[in-house]
């Protein structure tokens, strides 16, 4: 049965303390040992993720529940590599696109799989901002734009990394000031949680700290495919987005500051549709994106905890994804740029819109949109936002 949003928001706070609310994730050990043993093969070898970058090590961690979801973290850009959770069969689905080595998130070309992105996720429009008065000049890496933090984005760079349970994952990371062009020393931290109960959640808590004011958007770039990854097409997918509204953007992907309605367009997905049902319409906004690449204007939480954003349903797999935050808005990226250049895990293929991105944050180009919410940090105040990717079956 299909619900609306108005509906759905009545049982998020109730879900939430259901489902994934408690910290009792048990361990894996009782899971049946094929159910092991296909996550054993499925994830990639450890050793080819040990190196040495930048005066660090990098390393591959593996996050477990109680249900034997796995979850599989590399250091080198906090970036999420594997993520597997049963599909309607109980088969366990690897739902993430990666790769097999480090040296391959480092020298592909595409850069951002799984990867933590900041200082600031998304687009600043030609990479100029002013904060108390003061005009900064960030890298432009996109165009006449600054996308995704810059040359070196927080993805490329080695996160240290603590263990703190089977399930539980903290990376700490220190963004020199000046870095990419950005004020302050940034102290981030991003804890990756793989809770388990009815469902498998992977929760991300993102916090910062600065010593000068700066600007700050963190957000992860998992390419999902719910059928699997390299597994074909994500535009049968059924996805839900709860926003009534959106921000519109120029031929540069830099919103036009205007917030308008999704009423009419392609970019109503208010009611769960086919990722590809209207991609080749004549729309301006999908030819400037070549697709759907645009920020949705969340409605506001109307219970209390986080807000359910999004859903996405796997048309093969019968895997459901919710995406749950705090955040303002969430990017949907469906993979316009995949061009099958990139070699995945198991030697599959990353073909034209065969992924797609959730990415919650706030607003590209804040920084120069007085009426969108605020990215400013100052020293003082914490940044905390939180996202959860919540996945279930619907058979
Ligand atoms: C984001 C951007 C896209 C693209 C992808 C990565 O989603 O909005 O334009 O850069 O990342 O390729």
């Amino acid at each position: 049965m299909i619900r609306s949003f108005a509906s759905f928001a009545c049982v998020v706070a109730a879900c939430m303390l259901a489902s994934c609310g408690n910290s009792n994730n048990g361990t894996a050990a009782d899971k049946p040992a094929d159910t092991a043993a296909a996550v054993a093969s499925a994830l990639p070898d450890a050793k080819n993720f040990t190196d040495s970058l930048d005066g660090k090590t990098t390393g591959l961690f593996i996050l477990k529940n109680r249900n034997g979801a796995t979850a599989a973290i590399t250091s080198y850009g906090a970036r999420v590599v594997s993520l597997l959770v049963p599909g309607k069969n109980g088969e366990m689905t690897d739902v993430a696109l990666g790769y097999d080595s480090v040296g391959k998130y480092i020298h592909q070309p595409e850069t951002y799989f799984g990867a933590i992105v900041g200082r600031y996720g998304n687009r600043i429009g030609k990479g100029k901002f002013k904060l108390e008065g003061k005009e900064y000049k960030l890298a432009t890496n996109n165009g006449p734009n600054h996308l995704h933090g810059g040359l070196k984005g927080f993805g490329a760079h080695v996160w240290d990394a603590k263990k703190v349970n089977d399930s539980t994952l903290e990376l700490t990371y220190l963004s020199q000031d000046q870095e990419e062009g950005y004020p302050g020393n940034l102290q981030s931290k991003v804890t990756y949680t793989l809770l388990g109960d009815s469902t498998n959640c992977l929760k991300i808590e993102y916090e910062a700290t600065t010593d000068k004011a700066t600007v700050v958007n963190l957000t992860n770039h998992t390419y999902f495919n719910l059928n699997g990854q390299g597994s074909g097409t994500i535009n049968n997918h059924l996805l839900q987005v709860n926003a009534d509204k959106y921000t519109p953007v120029d031929s540069t992907l830099i919103p036009t500051g205007k917030i308008e309605s999704v009423a009419g367009t392609p970019f109503d997905f208010r009611q769960p549709t086919a990722i590809g049902a209207r991609i080749d319409s004549p729309n301006q906004q999908l030819k400037f994106g070549t697709g759907y690449d645009h920020n949705f204007v969340l409605n506001p939480n109307k219970g209390s905890g986080l807000n359910l954003a999004a859903t996405v349903l796997g048309d093969q797999s019968g895997i459901f994804m919710e995406v749950l935050t705090n955040q303002p808005g969430i990017q949907f990226y469906g993979g316009n740029f995949m061009n099958g250049s990139n070699p995945l895990k198991g030697g599959k293929k990353d073909d034209h819109r065969t992924a797609f991105c959730l990415e919650t944050q706030h607003f590209p180009d804040s920084p120069n949109e007085p009426s969108f919410p605020s990215t400013e940090l100052k020293p003082g105040q914490q940044y905390k936002t939180t996202t959860v990717y919540r996945f279930s079956v619907k058979k």
